[in-house]
């Protein structure tokens, strides 16, 4: 499925998009990272026109099967799926026949029979989404698999970090937290040090996983050494539902130890962005004061997000047509 070159913002980017699916970050080259971003970038005005259509993949069918909650990536999938004139279906897991017994691939094997061209899927365990796609014609997108990889999360956080500092090349990105169970570390690790970011993790040393080095990042405990050297500081929550012991000894100790407060907001650079992919546990990761704060992109983050969906199932159903962008 080749799309041909889609041009924005007067530059015609020359990469082809040529996969099926969006399963991580891991697998894509930088120049495919930069397609997409500079696709959601021209997909980004839309959102701000009086009737927020256009019809580039009207008769597409995708299916939202999420697993496990969600409010910002089911949502903007949706939003962006009709944004593009796309039909779009909401499937809960809770309220299918999954319930009832039916395995998934029985399940996506019964959507592919309705004749569906994508499925976007967020699910507990890591490599579901790898799993489906080897079992399915449609598309399949990954919003999130267990501790692996979360694509579209750092895509729109490449995209806010672009549109904030005008690069990545460059730049140091400090995430702190929960490095161990978090997807969105994954693959945020993956996406800036392939466009050329230098990425410092931090947290406790029971929630940094060994080795992480092998994913091209630096690891380092002492949280100010985290804020002092970057140009952008990336606040993780403890993932407790994930976690099969206690890792750190209570929420107040994390708050003490790691949390971004007032006082340890005035460390940083000061034109540090602060990001978070939600959802924010305000007084343990993140007080308020910095949430809410000038620093703050948090809700550029969200966004953003749309634009990267709408940007991630316009390459993936192979519709870059330019035309395909007029009004209706
Ligand atoms: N960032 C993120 O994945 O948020 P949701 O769980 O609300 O989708």
């Amino acid at each position: 499925m080749g799309n041909g070159a889609v041009t924005t913002q007067g530059a015609t980017q020359t990469a082809q998009w040529t996969k099926k699916d969006l399963l991580g970050l891991r697998d894509l080259t930088p120049e495919e990272i930069r397609l997409i971003l500079a696709t959601a970038e021209s997909f980004r005005e839309i959102s701000l026109r009086p009737i927020k259509k256009v019809p580039a993949l009207r008769g597409k069918t995708i299916v939202n099967l999420f697993f496990e909650p969600s409010t910002r990536t089911r949502t903007s999938f949706e939003l962006a799926a009709k944004r593009l004139s796309a039909d779009i279906v909401n499937i809960a897991a809770s309220s299918s026949s999954l319930s009832k017994g039916e395995t998934l691939l029985d399940t996506v094997k019964n959507l592919e029979a309705l004749k569906i061209d994508i499925i976007v899927i967020r699910h507990a365990a890591a490599g579901v989404p790898h799993l489906i796609a080897r079992h399915t014609g449609a598309s399949v997108i990954n919003a999130g698999d267990g501790a692996h990889e979360h694509p579209t999360q750092a895509l729109l956080d490449l995209l806010t970090i672009q549109e904030k500092k005008g690069r990545l090349e460059g730049l140091r990105v400090s995430i702190i937290g929960d490095i161990a169970h978090s997807r969105v570390a994954r693959s945020n690790i993956w996406g800036l040090t392939k466009l050329g970011a230098a990425v410092t993790v931090c947290g406790p040393p029971t929630l940094i996983p060994p080795h992480i080095e092998a994913l091209g990042a630096q690891a380092t405990y002492d949280i100010g050494q985290a804020i002092r050297d970057a140009d952008v500081l990336m606040l993780l929550r403890i993932q407790h539902e994930r976690q099969e012991a206690l890792l750190v000894p209570s929420l107040r100790e994390y708050r003490l130890r790691y949390g971004i407060d007032r006082e340890r907001i005035t460390l940083a650079k000061p034109d540090v962005l602060i990001m978070h992919p939600g959802p924010v546990n305000r007084g343990v990761e993140l007080d308020s004061s910095v949430a809410d704060g000038p620093h703050s992109v948090i809700l550029n983050q969200v966004t953003n997000g749309i634009a990267v969906r709408m940007a991630v199932l316009y390459l993936v159903a192979g519709a870059a047509k330019s035309e395909a962008l007029d009004d209706e």
